[in-house]
């Protein structure tokens, strides 16, 4: 064939094949082209769909997975908790663990750690390290970060939240958001909004002023939804001003999406949606849970019952239920799909990895908060850092020193590839210095209940730490609360304030023998210390997931400075706290409605206010080191309107032995408000 026969045949090919791509039949669909602007993406999709299509995306179709649409290409939405770590697979349909062999996660520390160390640094590195696990797991949907205000130290997950201060609050939660959301994978902050308690959280009608709700519980969520960008939010069990939080036309459509602009999907708590003209018009996107009371009991219900089910798609049919309704909520979820589910460009992640223990150690030891350290007498010096060389028999006493925390406490639990504890990591800081008494038995958790324990074996485990403290030189308590029911547990609260299992006569009858006691509280609350006086060295430990032991153990030896601050007051009693000064109404309800009756003033803001001191207060932490303060100066006199700014400076000199960390702390004050105001609160961080 001529030579420029083969250049025409070639030619005439090349033409069809442009004229073919041109002609748009071999373009990929709008909705699938990732290069397409999103909102576009959005809207082609959502016009191919049909109404049965559109209502799927709005309803579970198994206990953590959503609906996408099989016939389009577009994928199920997976979700997983929690907060601290990615939980392990869970059955299709039941609570129950579906026994895999690949999940077992890093267990970062409990977000009332990462509190403690108010670094937003710290909360970024934990942010992509989880991300990073999580899109690793292939969830799209991480049930996480929670941020309910700290109101009442018997909340059973306050140890899941960031503590008692809004703005504390606020600045920990956007680095987490950010970084988790890099992976691809969307934060679900939690539990929108007042879910401030457990006990009766399903139903309890929280009543409050519009500065309580404003000024203290919605800040963080504020914060997640504009500076962080969270994709999703997860509506609160409880009711608030008489509608759930999970349908609620004040909470969702006023103040998220309308004030506050919120693009992302509201989905539910798990079994939180309870009528569907409210879940229809009051906000709620995505209805999850399968009616179950939240562990155990499953009911007959299938997904079709949903409220935003079969009854939806009636209504919609009947015209009861506008289409506008249902294309806002598709949209969203959509834009939720197109940014995890089908975002190509979302990086692999890591799992249980060395990089992602280390993290979990770092957060640990910045958490960790010494709260008090001195010596038995003015000739000594402080007990703490325990200087390995001078010590030969060091005792360890208390359960807490080899409990599995990561196990319990609810939907946060783990199932972990590492969890060190206090008494190995100790052991591997001191070696065979180190002896054990376990002191007291918690028994195991159990969702729902409490196992008794007992006399004889409380008594037996007691005599046999405090006969082995008579011949110790020092001896490291570690107690504090644990991960079962009306401990730090979801589904209830606490029914006391002070230490469980007879851990204050164990500290007693140990200091009666051995004056040399150092008290290690792993919780997520605060606890009465009736033996505060006596006790030379308190350390707060929180639940620190993986790396809990090497943590405590580098920070009691010395290795690492204490730095944390209390990220919420400790009372002394529990009637000094705001929330319990008050009549049952404020606290915990009339088991339908409940009234926060001390306002604003929140934690620290009523110890200051009305001048009672807190044992150890917000923001409490001391050092092995000293610091000193430069007088604070002010780059202007005062403000002249509101945006108008103030430029505050301080030095921080180091003036102690060692190196350490400080954290600074700006309150402002108005001391000539025409209105109600704490006496201070916390409004800077460095
Ligand atoms: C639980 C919790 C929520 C969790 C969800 C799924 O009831 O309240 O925080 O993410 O159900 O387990």
């Amino acid at each position: 064939m001529e030579q420029t026969q083969i250049k025409k045949r070639i030619l005439f090919l090349a033409t069809i094949a442009i004229a073919f791509f041109c002609s748009g039949y071999a373009q990929l669909p709008l909705y699938l082209d990732d290069n397409q602007p999103i909102e576009e993406r959005v809207k082609n999709a959502l016009n191919r769909m049909t109404l049965e299509e559109k209502v799927k995306l709005c309803i579970a179709q198994s206990k953590f997975s959503s609906h996408g649409v099989p016939r389009l290409g577009i994928p199920e939405l997976w979700m997983s908790d929690g907060p601290h770590g990615v939980r392990e697979e869970i059955e299709w349909n039941t609570w129950k663990r579906a026994q895999w062999t690949n999940d077992s996660c890093t267990a970062f520390p409990a977000l009332t750690c990462l509190a403690a160390t108010w670094s937003p640094e710290m909360s970024a590195i934990y942010g992509k390290a989880i991300g990073e696990e999580a899109r690793y797991r292939e969830k799209d949907v991480l049930l996480g970060p929670g941020v309910n205000i700290y109101r009442t130290p018997l909340n059973g997950r306050n140890f899941e939240y960031i503590g008692e201060d809004p703005y504390l609050a606020s600045v920990l939660v956007v680095p987490y958001i950010q970084e988790l959301q890099k992976n691809g994978v969307a934060a679900c902050v939690k539990h929108f909004a007042l879910n401030n308690q457990e006990l009766w959280r399903g139903h309890i009608d929280v009543h409050l002023s519009d500065r309580a709700l404003h000024e203290i519980y919605l800040p963080a969520f504020k914060a997640a939804a504009q500076q962080g960008g969270s994709w999703t939010i997860m509506g609160a069990y409880n009711k608030v001003r008489g509608e759930h939080a999970c349908h609620n036309d004040l909470l969702l459509n006023k103040i998220l999406k309308e004030e506050w602009g919120f693009d992302g999907a509201v989905i539910t708590d798990w079994g939180g949606a309870h009528d569907t003209d409210e879940a229809v018009f009051n906000g709620l996107d995505i209805e999850m849970g399968t009616y179950t009371d939240g562990l155990a009991r499953e009911s007959e219900f299938t997904y079709d019952d949903y409220y935003l089910a079969a009854p939806y798609l009636k209504g919609l049919k009947e015209g009861k239920y506008p289409i506008s309704t249902l294309d806002d909520k598709a949209s969203r979820i959509l834009r939720l799909i197109f940014r995890t589910a089908m975002n190509r460009h979302k990086p692999c992640g890591s799992f249980a990895s060395e990089e992602h223990f280390e993290v979990a150690r770092k957060i640990s030891e910045d958490g960790i908060v010494l709260l008090k350290n001195s010596s038995v007498s003015t000739k000594q010096p402080a007990l703490l850092p325990l200087q390995g060389e001078k010590y030969e028999r060091i005792l360890v006493v208390g359960e807490n020193a080899t409990r599995a925390q990561t196990q319990g406490g609810g939907s946060s639990e783990l199932k972990v590839k590492r969890e060190v504890s206090p008494l190995e990591g100790l052991k591997a800081r001191y070696g065979d210095k180190i002896n054990y008494a376990q002191g007291y038995k918690a028994g195991r958790p159990h969702y729902g209940r409490v196992e008794e324990i007992p006399q004889e074996i409380t008594d037996s485990l007691r005599a046999d730490a405090v006969e082995k403290a008579k011949d110790a030189e020092v001896v490291i308590f570690v107690g504090g609360l644990n991960k079962n029911h009306q401990q730090d547990a979801e589904a209830g609260d606490r029914i006391t304030y002070d230490l469980p299992f007879g851990q204050n006569e164990l500290i007693r009858e140990l200091l009666a023998v051995n004056k040399n006691v150092i008290v290690v509280l792993v919780s997520g609350n605060a606890v009465a210390m009736p033996w505060v006086q006596e006790v030379p060295a308190i350390l707060q430990a929180w639940y620190s997931g993986s790396e809990a032991g090497n943590a405590l153990a580098n920070i009691i030896s010395g290795d690492v400075t204490p730095s944390g601050k209390l990220p919420f007051s400790f009372p002394v009693k529990l009637t000094d706290n705001g929330a319990h000064t008050f009549d049952y109404m404020s606290y915990p309800g009339d088991s339908i409605r409940q009234e926060y009756k001390e306002d604003i003033l929140v934690g620290y803001r009523w110890h200051d206010t009305k001048k009672i001191p807190a044992l150890f207060p917000f923001g409490h932490g001391l050092s092995y080191t000293s610091f000193a303060y430069s007088q604070i100066t002010a780059d202007k006199k005062q403000l002249n309107s509101p945006e108008d700014k103030i430029k505050v400076s301080v030095t921080v000199t180091n003036t102690g032995p060692v190196k350490g960390k400080e954290v600074v702390q700006l309150y402002i004050g108005d001391e000539r408000s025409s209105f109600a105001r704490p006496l201070k609160e916390l409004k800077r961080l460095p």
